[in-house]
């Protein structure tokens, strides 16, 4: 049975590579953004399954959603299924809280975020998960060239303890991260969290921000629709 997932071949391709081609095997992963589960989830399943260790605890935050993705993933890849974890719930809250359930020396080896098109989540993502990823540990990301990957991409890449790239090998963009040092210097911090600042001051975000959602619906449909995709999931 075919379940319905998002990424394209050369995608799904590099989430495998990551963890089946990894130095130290991932033992705990998680995604942020399942969707119906035959995309990401389905795949870095099948690659811990082929490495034989591993297990996925995977966020969505979308009811129905969540549960056609058990359901499917449950139908799809019985044994793969044993090693995953749904979770349901909004990122932010849900990883706070898995975080407080795990025992207190827990690793997160492998993670791949592609939740909400806001780009704050994915900041707020990587800065929970950031402190529990390992040296050697690996973060890819969804929809980098897109607004959601708007902020995060910049950032990391500023950062001397993070090896990373983007794949340009989509209309959205897949980045990947390796951590090669526990802690970035302070000057590459300092220009991460400088450039961080820049783009949380971007007119745009700030009217996100502050404004009622109802004023940001309707400045969206006063703009030509080139300018009002750009500001909401558009490409970079
Ligand atoms: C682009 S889709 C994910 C596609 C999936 N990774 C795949 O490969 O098929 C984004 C998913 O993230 C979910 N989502 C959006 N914001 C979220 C959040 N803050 N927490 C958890 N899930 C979220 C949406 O409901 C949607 O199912």
């Amino acid at each position: 049975m075919a379940i319905d997932g998002q990424l394209n071949a050369d995608e799904r391709r590099l989430i495998t590579e990551a963890i089946t081609g990894a130095a130290k095997k991932p033992q705990v992963a998680v995604e942020v953004g399942t969707w119906l589960g035959g995309g990401s989830t389905l795949h870095i399943l099948r690659a811990l399954e082929q490495n034989g260790s591993g297990h996925l605890w995977g966020i969505e935050v979308d009811r129905s959603i969540y549960e056609r993705m058990i359901a499917n993933i449950r139908e799809a890849a019985p044994q793969e299924a044993n090693r995953f974890t749904p979770l349901f719930g909004f990122s932010q809250e849900i990883l706070k809280q898995w975080k407080r359930e795990q025992p207190a020396n827990t690793t997160v080896d492998f993670c791949f975020l592609d939740g909400g098109n806001n780009p704050r989540e994915q900041i707020e993502e990587f800065e929970l998960l950031d402190p529990l990823i390992p040296v050697g540990g690996q973060l890819l990301t969804h929809d980098a060239k897109m607004r959601k990957g708007r902020w995060l991409v910049p950032f990391i890449t500023r950062l001397d303890n993070w090896e990373s790239r983007l794949h340009d090998i989509s209309e959205n963009g897949l980045f990947y991260a390796k951590k090669i040092a526990p802690r970035p210097s302070p000057e590459s911090l300092r220009a991460a969290q400088r450039q961080l600042f820049r783009q949380k001051c971007q007119p745009a975000e700030i009217a996100a921000s502050y404004l009622p959602s109802s004023v940001c619906k309707l400045i969206l449909r006063l703009l030509p629709q080139k300018f009002s995709r750009n500001l909401t999931d558009g490409k970079n």
